[in-house]
């Protein structure tokens, strides 16, 4: 893995700009909460992982910034700016997940010393960055397991490294393969409208010497008729209680293909991604983007300008389309309801 996706360095956030990729590797070095803000709704950094670890050197400069001495009125101005930053985007639920795991640190603190808090706000993004790292080389060992040497799979969006702090949820198990000398080839979707599949996947899969080619959304079905597709596997965004996935628009088109050609679908699913407090997919918010991403490629209008555009940026795979979700804590399959609790149960 060549990507540092994120860096937190000297009190500041250092990410790579994923807008660029893969004509320019850029950095931008955030030290302010709007700055954090809009690197999350602009899609500087995206993918549910590293959103969260984001937001959770947010809250950090946050703090560092907030030039109050007395912890209560420290903690009111804290929390307001925690509840700002969680409307950046809506669908991943990492996003709340890490300010939330912030907001405990808040809570918890009864100390009088405003820098001791913060420091204790720093630790905690650093643990949650660090705890990112082992999750995913977690999943990435668990679905190894499921996986034979020269198999191939079908991969939707980007959910690898640059969408973690390393090794990627769906990607993992590439790397790690190839680490352990086993063989593995993957197919991209391109992932319109932003191309997460062409630009981040293709070229991070590409630098790191992974078999990787390139296809484009449309045709999908053709190459799982062709039987190349051993399984698909793709990250989320948010998985309901019972199930049910939300991950980049397109993968429930993926998941149905895969179904009809008996292909076995894998969720890669690090546990912050599932939201036990909603019962079924209907109960995600789905994020809906500006037309222009459908409209305009490369800067040159590809439609008429003024055309009607729908562009919801995820869809939901209901779970029996799903063969297993797979997190760093183990395997689920169906029933889902009952597998993910017990997750949740044996911590
Ligand atoms: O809009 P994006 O690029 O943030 O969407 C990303 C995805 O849908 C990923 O598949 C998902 O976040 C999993 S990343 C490990």
């Amino acid at each position: 893995m060549n990507c540092k996706t994120l860096e937190w360095k000297n009190k500041e956030l250092i990410l790579i700009d994923q807008t660029k990729l893969p004509t320019e590797v850029e950095f931008v070095t955030l030290n302010t909460l709007q700055g954090v803000f809009d690197s999350i709704k602009d899609m500087i950094v995206r993918g549910a992982p590293a959103i969260g670890v984001t937001a959770a050197y947010g809250v950090a400069i946050a703090a560092n910034n907030i030039a109050i001495d007395t912890v209560e009125e420290f903690k009111t101005e804290l929390l307001k700016q925690c509840e700002y930053l969680e409307t950046a985007r809506p669908t991943a639920v990492n996003l709340s997940w890490a300010i939330h795991e912030m907001e405990k640190v808040v809570a918890s603190y009864m100390g009088d010393s405003v820098e001791e808090l913060k420091k204790q706000l720093e630790e905690a993004a650093i643990d949650i960055h660090n705890s990112d790292i082992a999750i995913n080389k977690a999943i990435g060992e668990n679905l190894l397991s499921l996986l034979n040497d020269n198999d191939t799979v079908l991969t939707h969006c980007n959910a690898g490294a640059l969408a973690t702090s390393e090794y990627g949820t769906a990607l993992s198990p590439f790397y790690l393969a190839k680490e352990k000398g086993m063989t593995l080839k993957v197919y991209a979707d391109e992932t319109r409208p932003r191309q997460q599949g062409a630009r981040l996947t293709a070229f991070e899969l590409f630098n790191a010497g992974v078999d990787v080619t390139l296809i484009t959304d449309n045709m999908a079905a053709e190459v799982m008729k062709e039987g190349k597709i051993n399984a698909v596997i793709v990250g989320c965004d948010r998985i309901a209680s019972n199930g049910d996935t939300a991950n980049k628009i397109g993968t429930l088109g993926v998941a149905i293909l895969a179904n009809y050609f008996n292909i076995p679908v894998y969720i890669a699913a690090p546990t912050p991604t599932i939201d036990m407090a909603i019962a079924t997919g209907a109960d995600i918010p789905i994020e809906e983007r500006d037309g222009e991403e459908i409209t305009i490629i490369n800067g040159d209008y590809v439609a008429p300008k003024g055309v009607k555009t729908y562009n919801p940026a995820f869809d939901v795979t209901p779970s029996e389309l799903i063969t297993a979700i797979v997190t760093e804590k183990g395997i689920v399959r169906a029933p889902f309801k009952e597998g993910l609790k017990q997750l949740f149960e044996n911590k």
